[in-house]
This record gives structure tokens, C-alpha cells and sequence, in this order.
């Protein structure tokens, strides 16, 4: 728990309250309101939680004011720079950068773990072909708690750290099993000997029938945007997660909940709805109806890949993947790509208009996710998938962090209702109007 040396007072009818103000490492003091209710019959109310913090943690620090993004204490940029994905998963899960021999035993670890159970290749079989990817993945990795028995006892160390190796291992090959599914190809089993990022690339886009070139830039870039999602403190998905972990729910149940949440288009499938946008602007002569539109209040119309409930700076993540993005397309030769012609004159107008200015909204890390994935030849539709993939190693390192925390308990909201006061029951026969 944070330091207690400051107090908050506050006044209702008359009486002078005080509470604990708890300081953390860095970033702004918390009012502790744990005992609000049980000494002042007060709730506090706060529906998107804007002003509150749900737990303390030292897994990742956002500051959204100057656009910095810190892992474990280490700034996203040096990681990115310097490590590869299963280094940051190590340092996500145990809060330090392992050694050479560290590292060599956790890679074995997570490799040990990449197959999947053969009978759970059959779930696939029972999805259409056109079914929504993330679909696929909410089901299955749910059913990992059908199969994996022996690490679901969330309450045995061992087990918990299992659970964490089997989901980093197996959601590269569940995930490239779902894209290998809606084409009609056959899946490719993962191969120990290549990188975490390269196996997945080639069960992705490898065939049984030839040998799979690995492209050392494209691994590159494929473990730098895993390196950049992996984890990002208490949004709404991490959030789903904890909550379902905080009810004793098993990890594999609490990692698909996590799947669900960030599915949506504000959320992480923002990277599909980049693309899908990009695509319907279609033309850089009609960037500002779309940007008029992002304006209007009267239009539901957002400009995908804009703004962040946190970041009112530059997502430190964009900065890199936008240096990724022209990477990996040079070196597909992909010379004039319509659709990031189109995004770099956007996010230029975009951040040159006064209302972008205001709200400070800037581009964020699904800005230009979509456009090196769609290089890479990856579906639209299996983007967010990809999100999930690397953010699973921060739900679990999330999720480990919150059932080892001793004052942990079943997380329950409560609300302001705004019902009818209680009223007679009225039967059916002697119901004249609808809204009795
Ligand atoms: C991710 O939380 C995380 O950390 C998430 C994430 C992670 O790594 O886990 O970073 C990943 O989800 C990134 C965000 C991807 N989503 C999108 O790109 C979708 C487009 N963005 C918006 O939907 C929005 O910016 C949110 C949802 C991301 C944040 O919304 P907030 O914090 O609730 O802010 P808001 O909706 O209250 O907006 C503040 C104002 C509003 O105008 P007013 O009501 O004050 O007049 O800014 C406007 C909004 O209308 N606004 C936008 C806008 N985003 C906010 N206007 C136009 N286009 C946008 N994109």
C-alpha cells in the first residue's frame, strides 16, 4: 500500500470528515475512501472511473501528461529498443530483466508449453469459417480450464505459474490456429527452435508443404508491436481481468473475460476500426469531411486511433510503431501504401486543428498497429487478435500480481440507483397502462 503521510477533510451537512492520501512511487496521490461508506453512509461516484484507482500496482506507470510509458520502471522505448518479448514477459511477470541463464530457462519454460492439446484442435472444426477471430479465441482459450486440470488452483503458487507459462505459450499457436481455420490451411505446429515472434509468423503464414523463410525485419517488427501492447496499467480489459480473478474465477476463464472486453472498437479492436475508417475515407481529398465529422457532436463518427483516456500527449507507443511502420514497408518494397499515405495526412491535419488541439487527442498505439499488421499480410480482421496475444502476458502478469496481493478481495461496485421507490404489486388483470 502507498505511503499514508498526507489527509483529505471534506464537509457533509455540517460534519468535517478526513481520510488518508496515499502517495505513490509516482503519478497523482490517491484519496483512500475504502471507509467512506462505513463512516459517512456516503458512496463515491465515478461511472467511467475517471479519478479512481482500483488497486495499487508495480507492474506499468502511464504518465498521460508528458507521454511516457514505463515497464517495471523501464521507459517502453528502451525495451522496445533493446529486448525481445519473452525478456519483457520475464520482466512483466517478475519485475526484473532476467540474466542470460534466467532468460534461457524461461524461454525453455514457455516453450514447453506451445503445443496444444490435440483434441482442442477439434473446437475449431465447430466455428464457421467466417467467424470473427477474437470469437474463436474468447471460446477457446475459456476451454484451456477444460483440458488443463493441474493449474487451476489459483491458490498453489505452482500452479498460478503453470497457468501464466501455458497462456504466453499456446495463445501464439491458438491464435495463428484461428487465422489458419477461416482460410482452409492446414495448422502448423509450433517450432521450439525459432524466436517467440518468428514461430508465430511461421504458423501464421507457413505451409506443411514448404519451408518458411523467416524475415529477420519482420520478427523485428512483429516483436517490437508485442513488446508495445504487452501491458498497460488498469485499462478496461486488465480491469475485466482482475475483476473475474478477484472472485476466485480460474486464469484460463479470466484471460477469455479479458479477450471479450478488449474486443471492443474503443477499446482494442480500435486497430480494425483504423483500417475500416482509413478505407472509408478512401481519398485524401475527403480527410476533412471525416475530421468535420469527428467534430460534430450530433455524429457518433470518432477518428479511430485518436485519443486516450490517459494519454493527453503523444502515446509513446505510436512514436515507435510509426518508425516500425515505415521499416517494414520498405523493406517489403511496398513503396507508396494508399492507406498510410492517407493516415500520415490525417494524423498531420488532425494535429494542426484546433478541436484535436483542445482535447488533446493524438494518435494512439492502434493508429498504426493496423497498417504494419495489413503489411505483413495479416486479415484486419485478426488484428485485435494479435493485441490480445501480447497483452495476455500483462492480464496474467496482472492477474498474478492481484491474487499475491493479501488484502485481495471479490471486487463489487456499488451504484446510485435511480429506480422506482418501492411500490404494491399490481396483477396483470388490474393493469390499465404500460408502465404500471
Ligand atoms: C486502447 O486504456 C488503455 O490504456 C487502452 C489502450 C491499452 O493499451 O490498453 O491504450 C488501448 O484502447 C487505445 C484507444 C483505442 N480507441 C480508439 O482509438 C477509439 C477512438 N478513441 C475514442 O473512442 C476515445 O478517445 C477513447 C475511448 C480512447 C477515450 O475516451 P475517453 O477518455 O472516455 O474520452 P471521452 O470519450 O470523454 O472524450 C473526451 C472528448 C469528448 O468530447 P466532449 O464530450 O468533451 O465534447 O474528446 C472527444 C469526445 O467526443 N474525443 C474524440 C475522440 N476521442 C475523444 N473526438 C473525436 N475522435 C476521437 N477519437
Amino acid at each position: 500500500m502507498g505511503s499514508q503521510l498526507k489527509k483529505a477533510q471534506f464537509t457533509f451537512q455540517g460534519k468535517v470528515f478526513e481520510l488518508p492520501v496515499l502517495s505513490g512511487t509516482e503519478g497523482p496521490d490517491a484519496v483512500d475512501i475504502s471507509a467512506l461508506y462505513k463512516e459517512t453512509g456516503l458512496f463515491t461516484y465515478d461511472p467511467g472511473f475517471m479519478s479512481t484507482a482500483s488497486c495499487t500496482s508495480a507492474i506499468t506507470f502511464i504518465d498521460g501528461d508528458e507521454g511516457r510509458l514505463l515497464y517495471r520502471g523501464y521507459s517502453i522505448a528502451s525495451l522496445a529498443e533493446n529486448c525481445d518479448f519473452l525478456e519483457v514477459a520475464y520482466l512483466l511477470l517478475y519485475g526484473d530483466l532476467p540474466n542470460v541463464a534466467q532468460k534461457q530457462i524461461f524461454i525453455k519454460d514457455i516453450n514447453l508449453h506451445s503445443l496444444l492439446h490435440e483434441q482442442m484442435s477439434g473446437f475449431y472444426q465447430g466455428f464457421r469459417r467466417d467467424a470473427h477471430p477474437m470469437a474463436i479465441m474468447v471460446g477457446v482459450v475459456g476451454a484451456l480450464s477444460a483440458f488443463y486440470h493441474d493449474s487451476l488452483d489459483i491458490h498453489d503458487p505452482k500452479q498460478r505459474e503453470l497457468a501464466s507459462f501455458r497462456l504466453i505459450a499456446k495463445m501464439p499457436t491458438m491464435a495463428a490456429m484461428a487465422y489458419k481455420y477461416s482460410i482452409g490451411q492446414p495448422f502448423l505446429y509450433p517450432r521450439n527452435d525459432l524466436c517467440y515472434a518468428g514461430n508465430f509468423l511461421r504458423m501464421m503464414f507457413g505451409l506443411p508443404s514448404e519451408e518458411y523463410e523467416i524475415n529477420p525485419v519482420l520478427v523485428k517488427a512483429m516483436d517490437r508491436i508485442l513488446i508495445l501492447h504487452a501491458d498497460h496499467e488498469q485499462n478496461a480489459s486488465t480491469s475485466t481481468v482482475r475483476l473475474a480473478g478477484s472472485s476466485g474465477a480460474n486464469p484460463f476463464a479470466c484471460i477469455a473475460s479479458g479477450i471479450a472486453a478488449l474486443w471492443g472498437p474503443a477499446h482494442g479492436g480500435a486497430n480494425e476500426a483504423v483500417i475500416n475508417m482509413l478505407q472509408e475515407i478512401g481519398d485524401l481529398k475527403r480527410i476533412p469531411e471525416f475530421i468535420n465529422r469527428a467534430k460534430d457532436k450530433n455524429d457518433s463518427f470518432r477518428l479511430m486511433g485518436f485519443g486516450h483516456r490517459v494519454y493527453k500527449n503523444y502515446d509513446p507507443r505510436a512514436t515507435v510503431l510509426r518508425e516500425s511502420c515505415h521499416e517494414v514497408l520498405s523493406e517489403l518494397r511496398i513503396k507508396n501504401d494508399p492507406l498510410l499515405d492517407l493516415a500520415l495526412e490525417l494524423e498531420r491535419i488532425a494535429l494542426q486543428d484546433e478541436y484535436f488541439i483542445e482535447k488533446k487527442l493524438y494518435p494512439n498505439v492502434d493508429f498504426y498497429s493496423g497498417i504494419i499488421f495489413r503489411a505483413m499480410g495479416v486479415p484486419t480482421s485478426m488484428f485485435t487478435v494479435l493485441f490480445a496475444l501480447a497483452r495476455s502476458v500483462g492480464w496474467v502478469a496482472q492477474w498474478q500480481e492481484m491474487i499475491a496481493e493479501p488484502t485481495q478481495k471479490i471486487g463489487r461496485p456499488r451504484q446510485l440507483y435511480q429506480g422506482h421507490p418501492e411500490r404494491a404489486f399490481v396483477s396483470v388483470h388490474n393493469r390499465t397502462t404500460a408502465s404500471q
